[in-house]
């Protein structure tokens, strides 16, 4: 009997370094059964985890921010609530509210930095913040809030490029262009703007360099009800991006898009694609879908599966077989 349950534990050990499954569509629960709540997420990898900040939608207008970790990207472990309402700043939960918090590593001062979009409840503020920590599970507090160099901003990503440099993103100026920020060595600040795709009035933004090409997806603004994901490239972030065309179904497989995700393996890179199902059926119940998505060339594809397995080890993904079950073993 023994012998029996440490070879079936073995068996599963050994699933777990080769395939995991990735099940789209549900609720993620964390081992104590909460939902996890984590949503417009924002990833940094470190460690051989992924941690994940998101909008706590517990309360549903006033979302505080929390810290996830996990392995697979499927068992999700709560660290702590990082940022909350009436606690981290007086006026959270009051007079602004927090919307796409996104987690950021700066190499040089070692600190954990987060942005986000720093609301009123009619969008009429339209700014963003900064927090700062000094551990990833830390306590965070708010370095500046107000909109970056003068301009109004909403919906807001991060990205930071190979050499380090970090940027803001966001829709700007009442949801008309996308603003890129260019961020200050220790990040904490904006210090150069660039307006992209003037008038275009998109919203969501990811940018994804994949060898030296840059990929900006973004999605329309319609609220929380999904719509076509366009996508852009080019070989330089201030000039240069082609025009904006379509990628995926017409409601980006009813989803709106929060980060790519580079799982670098040592047979392939794979790209996974991370969006929110909003209001599925409410706000507190919206799903975190993920599946693979490729860039070749000037040319990107969405592999939407709502079951799909992905090796870690060696980064590559294929279908999941079926009757599989949902989960993958811890
Ligand atoms: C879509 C945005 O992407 C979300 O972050 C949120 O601001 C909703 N709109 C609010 O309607």
């Amino acid at each position: 009997m023994l012998v029996t349950m440490i070879t079936m534990s073995l068996a599963t050990n050994a699933k777990k370094e080769t395939w995991t499954t990735i099940q789209n569509g549900e609720v993620w629960l964390t081992a104590e059964g909460d939902t996890v709540q984590a949503h417009a997420p924002g990833f940094l990898y470190e460690g051989g985890r992924w941690y994940m900040v998101g909008e706590d939608r517990s309360h549903p207008w006033n979302p505080d921010v929390n810290l996830y970790s996990s392995t697979d990207l499927q068992h999700w472990r709560l660290e702590r609530k990082i940022i909350e309402n009436g606690v981290t700043d007086r006026r959270l939960g009051r007079s602004r509210m927090i919307e796409r918090a996104k987690l950021l590593k700066n190499p040089r001062t070692g600190k954990y930095v987060v942005w986000c979009h720093w609301e009123s409840k009619n969008y009429g503020a339209s700014e963003a913040a900064c927090f700062e920590a000094g551990s990833v599970d830390g306590q965070y507090r708010l370095v500046w809030s107000g909109r970056p160099l003068g301009i109004k901003s909403r919906d807001c990503n991060v990205f930071v490029d190979n050499d380090g440099q970090a940027y803001f993103i966001s829709t700007t100026e009442e949801n008309q262009h996308l603003g890129l920020f260019r961020l200050a060595d220790d990040y904490l600040s904006a210090t150069e703007h660039t307006q992209l795709f003037p008038g275009q009035r998109r919203e969501a933004p990811v940018i994804v360099n994949v060898q030296g090409r840059y990929f900006m997806l973004c999605s329309a603004c319609s609220g929380w009800a999904p719509n076509q994901c366009k996508y852009a490239t080019s070989d330089n972030l201030q000039q240069g991006w082609t025009q904006l065309q379509d990628v995926g179904d017409a409601t980006c497989y009813r989803t709106q898009a929060a980060a790519v995700l580079e799982i670098r393996g040592t047979k392939q890179t794979t790209y996974l694609y991370v969006g929110d199902r909003w209001m599925d059926p409410t706000l507190p119940e919206t799903k975190t879908i993920i599946f693979p998505i490729s860039f070749d060339g000037n040319t990107c594809q969405m592999h939407y599966r709502d079951q799909f397995e992905i090796n870690f080890k060696t980064g590559e993904w294929r279908d999941a077989k079926p009757q599989q079950h949902r989960r993958s073993a811890r």
